[in-house]
């Protein structure tokens, strides 16, 4: 717009000088004067052409961003378009990948809970005592502010810690009175039984320490290999206290089972022998708290 106005000023100023030059030449006849000022105004005239045809090759390179502008724009606007339909696509995958992923974790429980079954169908003592030992064991790691992710480990390992007790004779786990050494030798093996049976399950492999360890003992005598202190992993102290303590409050064929003050009088004697004393001071602190699990009443 602006060189366009440039432009008629121009012309109209050529106009004028033209009008100016040929009504002086009417008056004077002179023909110096005229040969001068033809010179002057056909330069003009000269640099005038030139500058229009430079304004005429820059609005056509104007021209040629402005499309070059529109192009971007268009592909831009294709990008982001195809960008949404991705975005969606991968929402869809992800969506199905979760639900996926919970078919899977409940086909894992279900496996799991089968395994269970296995060890309460050998050993009557164990029918129920494997569930109370995984929920005490969750609310002793909530407590202790386990993730989510290894509260669902100690789940697992808690549910299965007497798991080797399947490769144990039906015999000596249904013995009704004390066991001789040799007996209670066979049943020491189950820890390892039982990790051995598992290691090489993948959605086990963060549990198998606590099936492993939970016998172990906080002094270092307890077994199959003799850990002490924090070298027992925290799964395997967890459960070796909630392990302990359903034993103690459980009815044996042979034995009537604790009343839940005497067994907590006899952790609080064990700790820092045969169980973590914080693990222990944290159970009787639950036990004693008005949050009290149900499980534990
Ligand atoms: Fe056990």
């Amino acid at each position: 717009m602006k060189n366009k106005s440039i432009e008629y000023a121009k012309h109209i100023t050529i106009g004028f000088a033209l009008l100016y030059t040929l009504m002086i030449f009417i008056k004077t006849f002179d023909f110096t004067y005229l040969t001068i000022m033809s010179a002057i105004l056909v330069s003009i005239l000269f640099a005038l052409l030139h500058n229009t045809y430079t304004l005429k090759n820059t609005n056509k390179c104007k021209k040629k961003s402005d499309i070059t502008y529109d192009i971007k724009t268009e592909a831009l606007s294709a990008y982001i378009k195809e960008l949404d339909k991705t975005k969606k696509e991968l929402n869809r995958k992800n969506n199905e990948l979760i639900r996926f992923f919970d078919e899977m974790q409940y086909g894992y429980l279900q496996t799991v809970m089968s395994l269970a079954n296995s060890i309460e169908a050998m050993d009557a003592y164990t029918r129920g005592h494997c569930q109370r030992v995984m929920e005490i064991s969750c609310e002793l790691a909530r407590v202790l502010e386990l993730d989510d992710v290894q509260i669902e480990n100690l789940r697992y390992a808690a549910i299965l810690h007497d798991i080797g007790k399947i490769g144990i004779s039906p015999n000596i786990l249904n013995k009704n009175g004390k066991l001789n050494d040799a007996e209670f030798e066979e049943i020491k093996k189950h820890p390892q039984i039982g990790y051995n049976i598992l290691k090489d399950i993948k959605f086990l492999k963060e549990a198998v320490c606590g099936i492993l360890q939970h016998h172990e003992r906080y002094d270092g005598k307890g077994y199959p290999n003799g850990l002490k202190g924090n070298e027992i992993c925290v799964f395997g102290r967890i459960m070796c206290v909630a392990d302990a303590f359903d034993a103690m409050t459980s009815d044996r064929p042979y034995r009537k089972g604790m009343r839940v003050e005497d067994a907590m009088r006899e952790l609080e004697r064990c700790k820092g022998s045969q169980f973590d004393p914080s693990i222990v001071n944290m159970f009787l602190n639950l036990m004693d708290s008005e949050k009290k699990p149900s499980i534990l009443s």
